[in-house]
């Protein structure tokens, strides 16, 4: 399992500083809306610099018509980072259209799509998407393996289910997580590390838990140790 750190302060510098802190450790790093609408390629550029060794997830959840989509992910995929995403209910042949754009390019990214955001309950899940939560996440999660995407963003409650209805090595990556049991914020289901392990999640993404700490080396080499 990845420990993947949300850079989601409010401010280049102080993201810059909270990379600097924990530019030793094995981690991924999740950039997200506010710091990539912010801060652009000079900030993914500024991370490498620290440690070229920093492995990238540009979060930026595409949901658009496919060629749109594709196009976007095409520009995501010359920014050199290793990693991003697609909402999987802007459906499967954008999600088609997005690999097939991609398929020739030497060392693509590992491509993700969001199932159900994890700020969601089964409620407002349901008045937006007509079913449970957890049956068309799965739903979600087929259209995505069967589109030829790389793996899924779910909540770790799903990892599980997810791998059995399509390949061991679909990856799941689980945001919402609290390793220690702390504050959930607007997060509704939340998980902590020994539930991920159980679920056989590949990266867990952990943002306030650390950026909000006095000493965020401290929690994530507390984090791995536990991975
Ligand atoms: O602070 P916290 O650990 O809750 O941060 C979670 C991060 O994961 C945030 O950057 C949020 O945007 C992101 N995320 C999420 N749920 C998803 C996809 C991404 O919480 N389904």
């Amino acid at each position: 399992m990845k420990l993947c750190v949300a850079l989601d302060l409010p401010s280049a510098k102080e993201n810059l500083e909270l990379a600097k802190k924990i530019k030793d450790f094995d981690v991924w790093l999740k950039v997200g809306f506010r710091s990539y609408i912010r801060d652009g390629k000079e900030f993914l550029d500024a991370l490498k610099q620290i440690n070229p060794k920093f492995k990238i997830f540009l979060d930026l959840k595409l949901y658009d018509i496919p060629n749109t989509m594709a196009d976007a992910a095409q520009e995501i995929s010359k920014l050199g980072v290793d990693m991003f995403n697609v909402h999987a209910s802007a459906g499967k042949v954008a999600m088609t259209t997005v690999m097939d754009r991609l398929k020739d390019m030497p060392n693509r990214p590992l491509v993700l799509a969001v199932t159900a955001l994890t700020s969601f309950d089964n409620d407002n899940f349901k008045a937006i998407y007509a079913e449970d939560i957890d049956k068309k996440a799965t739903q979600f999660a087929k259209d995505t393996y069967e589109a030829g995407l790389d793996g899924v963003v779910s909540s770790a409650f799903e990892s599980f289910d997810i791998k059995q209805n399509t390949s061991s090595d679909f990856v799941t990556l689980t945001p919402g997580i609290r390793p220690f049991g702390e504050d959930a914020g607007d997060q509704k289901r939340v998980a902590d590390i020994a539930l991920a392990k159980k679920e056989l999640v590949d990266f867990i993404v952990v943002g306030r838990p650390i950026y909000k700490s006095t000493n965020p080396a401290e929690i994530v080499e507390k984090i791995l140790k536990t991975l």
